[in-house]
């Protein structure tokens, strides 16, 4: 049997993840939701008759859910969730500011997957992303390799973009690294960095390469700022939807994501954004690469901070 998928909150990250999961042409279903009464049906609707022009096969369900699990018997027996239930920033916001409102839709959703898909592989996008990932897995209870979030490709993709723009290279040629957390402790790893095989520091002052680093650091809160309602979309769900592949067709595909880390770079028991193995069980395994001392001791240091953070989101 082909794969089920459900995208829980169709704004606008839930609804484009959807449509480039659907695209794919790899899900038997992809499933969204929303609280707002017709909004999945809605999008669903619109996308299903978008599959004769783009030529996909997947079927899309629509499904109004309700804060006491109503609705949520659309979603049985996903093979994935993705959550990007929540509230996006506002300008001039940080991703932290949202830690009290996201919690409780965070932990409320993920108790209703959990009741109805016991065995899913869980992505979670909603933010602040390491302790809404850290939540969730508290909620369902279940395996910690089962739930990832989303960050890391994000930030890297935002990183190597800048790069290429700067260097006027193709972004195919540059590859990038950012691990730590999607937020003020986020780590670029410039020993990582590179254009066509050639360290990142042969090409660019140091000055320019830490510009680009806080530009990448700042890059949600710089679309926050120009949309001036709601947060980014396009990227994000590029991010999120190559992830939920990777699990579709159980790849291995070593991707930059947020796992449970325990024991990985000396750090203990955290949720924070490593290079992971991803496959059907979600985080196969992290896969631990060389960093410069500065690099790793930036990385302990956003651990810290994170883990800070998510010892209080048990108890929201
Ligand atoms: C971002 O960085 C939404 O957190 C996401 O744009």
């Amino acid at each position: 049997m082909g794969k089920k998928i459900t995208v829980v909150g169709a704004g606008f990250y839930g609804s484009t993840t959807a449509q480039r999961l659907a695209e794919y042409n790899v899900f038997d279903t992809v499933v969204l939701t929303d609280i707002l009464d017709g909004k999945a049906e809605g999008l669903a609707l619109d996308l299903n008759q978008s599959r004769p022009v783009e030529g996909f096969e997947t079927k899309l369900v629509g499904a109004t859910t309700g804060v006491n699990g109503e609705g949520y018997e659309a979603t049985a027996d996903s093979d994935i969730v993705v959550i990007t239930a929540g509230l996006p920033r506002k300008p001039g916001m940080s991703r932290m500011d949202l830690i009290e409102t996201n919690a409780k839709i965070v932990r409320g959703v993920s108790e209703n997957i959990a009741k109805h898909s016991p065995n899913a592989v869980i992505i979670v996008v909603s933010n602040p992303l390491d302790e809404m990932t850290a939540l969730a897995q508290i909620a369902t209870a279940f395996p910690k390799n089962k739930v990832m979030g989303q960050a890391g490709m994000l930030d890297t993709a935002r990183f190597t973009n800048f790069v290429a723009e700067e260097l006027n290279v193709p972004v195919g040629s540059v590859k990038t690294l950012t691990l730590g957390s999607h937020g003020d402790t986020m780590v670029p790893v410039p020993s990582r960095c590179t254009v066509d095989g050639k360290p990142l520091a042969d090409l660019l002052p140091a000055e320019k390469i830490d510009e680009l680093v806080v530009r990448t650091r700042n890059g949600g809160a710089e679309v926050v700022a120009l949309l001036k309602t709601g947060s980014a979309y396009y990227a994000p769900s590029a991010a999120a939807a190559r992830m939920a592949k990777a699990v579709a067709e159980d790849s291995g595909a070593v991707m930059p994501v947020c796992a449970w880390v325990d024991g990985e770079y000396g750090i203990d028991g955290v949720y924070l954004g490593v290079e992971a193995e991803i496959g059907a069980e979600g985080v196969r395994k992290v896969v631990e690469g060389d960093l410069t001392d500065t690099e790793l001791a930036a990385l302990k240091e956003a651990a810290e901070a994170v883990r800070a953070k998510q010892a209080d989101v048990a108890d929201l």
